[in-house]
């Protein structure tokens, strides 16, 4: 009879992650009470954080992912010019990775193009019956697992140079290393790809996967108060 395999615990997780890239460096910080992306996380409905707990119209708790992405944009804000985010957020709950019956399609979207004031935010979704236009405000479709899809996309787009390029989607390895393959030649020379809600399991295939590619990778494991890491890690691409 197999032994049934133990879990793993974060001790040897990150020393796993850690095995062979050998730097890592861990930040201590309280909540930034006054924080301007969280702030419109909760006013649109986004889960990439939040001020305040209640009233979400998502069902699980926030990500922190605002904690990281105010630190990397609030000094150049203003100079983003181009931003892509595959995953709207559908309320079909037939749909995987969903944001619940009452999820609001395009929350992080409307995130995006209120932060960073003179960008056009690009977004793509599975999910046809979401796609709407706003002001400074795209969205195709597009399914992240289908290179022909995403190579359809870009052609549709017709727009290259990209600021900021975020995998909100299906978060699943397969689909974030085909969307990678397929769209990093849109990304600027000094912008950043962003995979997010990422399992354990799936960073340590990120890293084998990046292993033999010429980026520069950041595997961030993001901890909050009394909640697991669970899905709470990003991979954070330069070209550089
Ligand atoms: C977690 S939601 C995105 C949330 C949104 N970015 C926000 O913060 O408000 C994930 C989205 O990925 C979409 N999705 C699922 N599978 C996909 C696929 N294969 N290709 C593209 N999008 C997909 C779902 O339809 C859903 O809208």
């Amino acid at each position: 009879m197999d032994t049934p395999a133990k879990p793993l615990t974060f001790g040897a997780f990150t020393e796993m992650l850690n095995a062979g890239l050998g730097y890592r460096f861990i930040t201590h910080h309280g909540k930034n009470q006054r924080d301007l992306l969280a702030g419109l996380c909760d006013k649109y409905g986004s889960d990439k954080g939040e001020l305040s707990p209640e009233g979400h119209p998502y069902p699980a708790p926030a990500h922190n992912f605002t904690e990281l992405y105010s630190r990397l944009f609030a000094h150049c804000r203003h100079a983003v010019r181009k931003v892509f985010e595959c995953g709207l957020g559908t309320n079909n709950t037939s749909i995987p990775s969903n944001m619940g019956a009452r999820g609001r399609p395009g929350a992080s979207l409307r995130v995006w193009r209120d932060y960073f004031p003179k960008a056009v935010i690009y977004g793509a979704d599975i999910d046809r019956d979401i796609l709407f236009t706003e002001d400074r405000i795209k969205t195709f479709y597009m399914d992240q697992c289908d290179p022909a899809a995403i190579q359809a996309f870009w052609q549709e787009v017709d727009d290259t140079g990209f600021d900021f390029m975020v995998d909100d989607g299906l978060h699943v390895f397969e689909a974030g290393s085909c969307l990678f393959t397929h769209s990093i030649d849109r990304l600027a020379e000094h912008g950043i790809y962003v995979i997010e809600d990422v399992t354990p399991t799936d960073l340590l295939r990120y890293k084998q996967f990046f292993s033999t590619t010429p980026y520069s990778v950041d595997f961030v494991t993001m901890l909050r108060p009394n909640r697991p890491l669970a899905d709470n890690s990003l991979v954070v691409i330069r070209k550089g």
